[in-house]
C-alpha cells in the first residue's frame, strides 16, 4: 500500500457522506472543506496547489483562475449533473476530464417537477399559508380555486432524461404533451409527446416546464418575448437552472398578469435575495434548489462523483464524463 506521502491529494469542497469520503481516502489523501457553506474562493485557490483531484459542487465556480491554482489537477468531479459552473472548454484545453452525475437524479428531479407543477396550479403553498395565518373561516365555493393538471397541455423544453421522465409522469395525468429541443427525439412517440417549435409550444401550453441544461444557447431562453407568447392562464416551471429564464422579464410578466404563475426550484442568483418581488407574489412558488434532494439520490450522486474521481486519479476514462472532447478519439 502506498504511503500517505506518495498518495495523490484530493480537495473535497463540502461535507459529503462519510462512506463516500472513506472510499476516496482509499485512493488519496483528503483535504476537506468541512463548512456547511461553499468553500471561500480564496481558500479554494490556496488549497488547490498540489492537488491531483477536485471533488466539487455546483456552488463552486471553476474557471481559468482556479485551474491555474490547480495546475496539477488530473480530474475534476462534480456532485451534480449540471456543470454550467465549470468552464468545460478550459478544462478540456488543459486535458482535465470533468465528471458529473447524470442518470441517478433523473426520477427524483422529475418527481420534484411534478410537485412544483401541482403546487403552483393548485395553490398548495398559498393554501397552507392561508391556514397557518388563521384565515380559513369556512369552506367557500370559489376560494383558493386553481387550475387542473389533468387533461391540460404541457410543454417540455429540453427532452433529455429528465424531460422524458416528466413526460412519462404526465401521461398518467392524461396530459397533452408537447416538447421542443434542437431536434426530434426517437423516444417521443412512445412517450406520447409531440415535437413542436418553441413559439408553438409557448402559445399552446397550460404549463411550460424547463429541463434543458444551461448553455450559451439556453441562457435567457425565456425572456420578455417568449413570456409574451405564453397563454395568460399558463404557468412557467423551472427545475433546470435559473439563468435559462430572464428573471426580470418574468417578474414583469407576472406582475402584469401576462402569465398566471410560476414554480421555480432554481433562480438567478441563488440564493434568491429575500427582497425579490417573486417571494411576495402568491402565484409564485419558489424552492431552494431541491430537485435532487432525497437521501437516496444525494447519496448516489456523492458515490457516483467519487467513482468518477477515483477513475480520473487512476488515469481511467470517467464513467460519466461532461467533456468527452478531453480524450482523443480511439
Ligand atoms: C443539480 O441541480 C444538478 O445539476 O445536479
Ligand atoms: C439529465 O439527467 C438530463 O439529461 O436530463
Amino acid at each position: 500500500m502506498a504511503s500517505e506521502s506518495s498518495q495523490a491529494t484530493v480537495l473535497v469542497t463540502r461535507r459529503v457522506p462519510r462512506a463516500v469520503l472513506d472510499a476516496i481516502a482509499r485512493h488519496a489523501t483528503l483535504r476537506i472543506w468541512e463548512g456547511d457553506n461553499p468553500i471561500p474562493r480564496e481558500t479554494l485557490l490556496e488549497w488547490l496547489p498540489g492537488c491531483a483531484g477536485l471533488y466539487c459542487m455546483l456552488t463552486d465556480r471553476i474557471d481559468p483562475e482556479v485551474l491555474d491554482a490547480g495546475s496539477s489537477l488530473r480530474v475534476i468531479s462534480q456532485m451534480a449533473v449540471g456543470v454550467d459552473n465549470i468552464d468545460l472548454s478550459a478544462c478540456t484545453a488543459r486535458g482535465i476530464p470533468v465528471g458529473n452525475t447524470p442518470g441517478v437524479l433523473t426520477e427524483t428531479t422529475a418527481d420534484l417537477a411534478l410537485a412544483l407543477i401541482l403546487a403552483t396550479l393548485r395553490r398548495v403553498i398559498e393554501s397552507a399559508a392561508f391556514i397557518k395565518a388563521g384565515q380559513w373561516v369556512t369552506w367557500r365555493p370559489m376560494e383558493l380555486v386553481g387550475r387542473d393538471l389533468h387533461h391540460s397541455t404541457v410543454g417540455i423544453i429540453g427532452f433529455g432524461r429528465i424531460g422524458k421522465a416528466v413526460a412519462k409522469r404526465l401521461r398518467g395525468f392524461d396530459c397533452h404533451i408537447l416538447y421542443t429541443q434542437r431536434s426530434p427525439d426517437p423516444d417521443a412517440a412512445r412517450l406520447g409527446a409531440a415535437y413542436v417549435d418553441l413559439p408553438t409550444l409557448l402559445a399552446s401550453s397550460d404549463v411550460v416546464t424547463l429541463h434543458c441544461p444551461l448553455t450559451v444557447e439556453t441562457r435567457g431562453l425565456i425572456g420578455a418575448r417568449e413570456l409574451a407568447q405564453m397563454r395568460q392562464e399558463a404557468i412557467l416551471v423551472n427545475t433546470s437552472r435559473g439563468p435559462v429564464i430572464d428573471q426580470a422579464a418574468l417578474v414583469e410578466a407576472l406582475a402584469a398578469g401576462r402569465i398566471a404563475g410560476a414554480g421555480l426550484d432554481v433562480t438567478d442568483p441563488e440564493p434568491i435575495p429575500s427582497d425579490s418581488p417573486l417571494l411576495s407574489m402568491p402565484q409564485v412558488v419558489v424552492l431552494p434548489h431541491i430537485g435532487s434532494a432525497t437521501i437516496a439520490t444525494r447519496t448516489k450522486m456523492a458515490e457516483l462523483a467519487a467513482d468518477n474521481l477515483i477513475a480520473g486519479l487512476a488515469g481511467k476514462r470517467l464513467p460519466h464524463l461532461a467533456n468527452p472532447a478531453v480524450y482523443p478519439e480511439a
